[in-house]
């Protein structure tokens, strides 16, 4: 058996870790940073202390404070600009997902002229290197601080593409916990479980190895154990911030190589199309993959439900052990506040109409690429099923 593996940047991990910042600008012999984020993050105070701790170390610092969710690519484009007119010589991302994309895209501005179209795709994209990125995510799910590329929407095509290459490419990721103490519940709910969609889609991928399954399913247990800790205590309970921004981090570099699979493919086209936020459009139906996985890996869905606390016989069935899987998920997802498809104001039709093709259709394009993530036959059928299975889940009950 052969596979490949590879963490794609160093992390710096720990409480307090923020506050290096100015050395490593200093280490890599920069100057003037230009700061990525949005309004949210400004408010909580993050920008500040960021900012503070670059222009306390003799350096520059500029903002663009302008992130959008699902970062459209006219909005990484107005960063880039900015960082070109600014002279910068190191982009720093701080915040969730978008701000982390948003940052990649900007880099990859720097030196590769704009319009960012030219770079989207999955693998195989030829970019420049460009000047250093440092990323600090501000919750613990996306992960993006240790991939080697970034989610922008092409907004064009009304889809998610990937940006990646080496001009993409994140220098050093600084993970601390403190950061995350202030997360509302409800955003700490959507985003571990994003983390959750990475750990376990990635160890039950079919591109999934021997690496990329030890950290999805350590990442796995981390989420079972801290999440709703997290999301009921998250200012005092700083274990299980810890251990959420570890999973997140694992999940992070668990699906760099292996990818995610079904949730994730219907959570992007429920992002793209219905604006539903990334990771209750994964969360949903994260259960129902379970249950469809589990005939190709039991042992490993196993893993999943036991992780759960769930006790399975001996010679129990995939069927027995998918179910036990879809709900363990299904009730964190109850107890941890995430809304269902009826609770996120979705319509079926509406939902039958553009989610099966479209997921189909991105499956058909990965696969002309050589991509091959989900583990079973994609067809249409079997994400309608999907759906209309989770659209029966009364979370709210
Ligand atoms: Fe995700």
């Amino acid at each position: 058996m052969q596979s490949i593996f590879s963490a794609p940047n160093p992390l710096l991990f720990g409480s307090g870790a923020v506050k290096t910042i100015g050395d490593k600008m200093k280490e890599y012999g920069c100057k003037k940073a230009l700061v990525v984020y949005d309004k949210g993050i400004k408010l909580a105070g993050l920008a500040d202390i960021v900012i503070g701790v670059i222009r306390d170390a003799g350096l520059e610092a500029v903002s663009f404070d302008e992130v959008q969710a699902d970062p459209p690519d006219w909005s990484v484009e107005k960063a880039g600009k900015l960082a070109v007119d600014e002279g910068v010589d190191i982009v720093i991302g701080l915040g969730g997902g978008s701000s982390m994309d948003t940052a990649k895209g900007a880099k990859v501005l720097i030196t590769n002229p704009p319009p960012l179209k030219q770079y989207f795709g999955r693998e195989g994209v030829v970019t420049k290197p460009s000047v250093p990125l440092i990323v600090i995510p501000t919750t613990a799910g996306t992960g993006s601080e240790c991939t080697p590329g970034g989610t922008i929407t092409d907004t064009e095509r009304g889809i998610k593409v990937n940006i990646s290459g080496v001009g993409a490419q994140v220098t050093l990721g600084i993970v601390d916990p403190e950061l995350t103490v202030n997360l509302p519940p409800a955003i700490t709910a959507s985003t571990g479980m994003d983390a959750l969609c990475h750990c376990t889609e990635s160890y039950t991928s079919k591109r999934a190895n021997y690496f990329s399954g030890v950290l999805g399913r350590d990442g796995t247990k981390l989420v079972a154990k801290y999440l709703a800790r997290a999301v009921k205590n998250g200012r005092e309970d700083i274990e299980a911030r810890e251990g959420m921004s570890l999973a997140a981090s694992l999940g992070g570099m668990a699906m760099s190589g292996a990818f995610c699979h079904l949730s994730h493919d219907i959570g992007r086209s429920l992002g793209a199309k219905f604006h539903v936020p990334h990771g209750n459009g994964c969360a949903v139906t994260l259960p129902q993959t379970m249950k469809v996985v589990a005939p190709v890996y039991p042992e490993k869905v196993r893993y999943i439900a036991e992780c759960f606390g769930k006790e399975l016989a001996a010679d129990a069935t995939p069927e027995e052990i998918g179910q036990a899987a879809h709900d363990a998920i299904r009730d964190l997802v109850k107890e941890i506040g995430l809304p269902s498809m009826k609770g996120l104001g979705l319509d079926l039709d509406e939902l039958l109409a553009v989610v099966p093709d479209e997921v189909v259709m991105q499956a058909e394009m990965s696969a002309k690429i050589g991509i091959v993530t989900i583990p079973v036959p994609v067809t249409k059928e079997l994400i309608e099923n999907i759906i209309r299975d989770a659209w029966n889940e009364a979370l709210e009950d």
